[in-house]
């Protein structure tokens, strides 16, 4: 069987205490990556414990990706301690919802800070080592919500549609320098981000989704292993939608 292999490769991923960023950040260890792992949140021992277990290096950065001085620092970091970085993953993000006659200043500027804002500072931190490499690769986790959008989530669906066009721009900026940056387009996937849904909403959402199930945080993190990977050489500017069918 042909295993996909990140041996040797150093990694950034944001957000990545649980959740989607946490099951990435095990893919890639598994892989036999090194990790960055960056959150604002503390980075619990027993994920650096697993990164330990597949014998490889974890460096727990503790940031706020809304601010564009963390962003410089984090991949500061990244290149004092090891030397380069060859995978972006920006996955960090919030959700403030409310229908857009409720939605007051603070929710807008809160969510398009950290989702979208975010991926601006730490790929522009990132690309000039990656082209000056002539090797890199970003990835940024988008959301369906971007594509079909969603009532409630005017916010949200903004800032991820704003992903999508930030990286297709940025993925034609350097593909002359073999520098990759490709989107993957999460449908609902069962998180700390929506647990807080009710059963009644949750139900309703099944009934959409042709796989009739939830998705479940490796389904996406696999789904950024092979983007991140040299399977994956020459997809560029593409939207991976991994939603069990829900938006097709
Ligand atoms: N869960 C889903 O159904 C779903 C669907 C589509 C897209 N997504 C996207 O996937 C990504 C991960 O979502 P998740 O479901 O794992 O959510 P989650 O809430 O479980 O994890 C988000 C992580 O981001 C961190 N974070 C939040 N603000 C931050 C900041 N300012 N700086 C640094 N870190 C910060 C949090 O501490 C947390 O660890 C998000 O971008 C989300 O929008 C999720």
């Amino acid at each position: 069987m042909k295993t996909i292999s990140l041996e040797g490769q150093i990694a950034v991923v944001t957000g990545a205490s649980r959740g989607i960023g946490r099951a990435i950040v095990e893919e890639f260890v598994q892989a036999g990556a090194d990790v960055v792992i960056a959150d604002l949140a503390d980075i619990p021992q027993d994920l650096l414990d697993v990164v330990k277990q597949h014998g490889r290096r974890a460096l727990p950065i503790k940031v706020d990706v809304s601010k564009v001085e963390d962003c410089n620092q984090l991949i500061d970091t990244t290149i004092a301690e090891f030397g380069k970085i060859d995978i972006l993953v920006n996955n960090a993000g919030i959700t403030r919802d409310a229908l857009l006659m409720r939605m007051e200043e603070d929710a807008w500027d809160a969510v398009l800070a950290v989702n979208l804002k975010s991926v601006y500072a730490c790929s522009r931190a990132a690309i000039k080592h990656m082209m000056k490499a002539r090797s890199g690769v970003i990835i940024n986790i988008s959301s369906v919500a971007g594509i079909m959008g969603n009532a409630g989530q005017c916010n949200y669906a903004a800032s991820k549609a704003g992903v999508i066009g930030f990286s297709k721009s940025l993925a034609r900026e350097v593909a002359g320098r073999n520098v990759r940056v490709n989107c993957v387009a999460p449908g609902f996937i069962r998180s700390k981000m929506t647990d807080v849904l009710d059963e009644k909403v949750k139900q309703a959402v099944v009934a959409q989704i042709p796989l009739g199930r939830f998705g479940e945080v490796t389904d996406i993190a696999q789904a950024v292993l092979y983007l991140a990977s040299p399977m994956a050489q020459y997809v560029t500017g593409a939207v991976l939608v991994v939603d069990g069918g829900m938006s097709m």
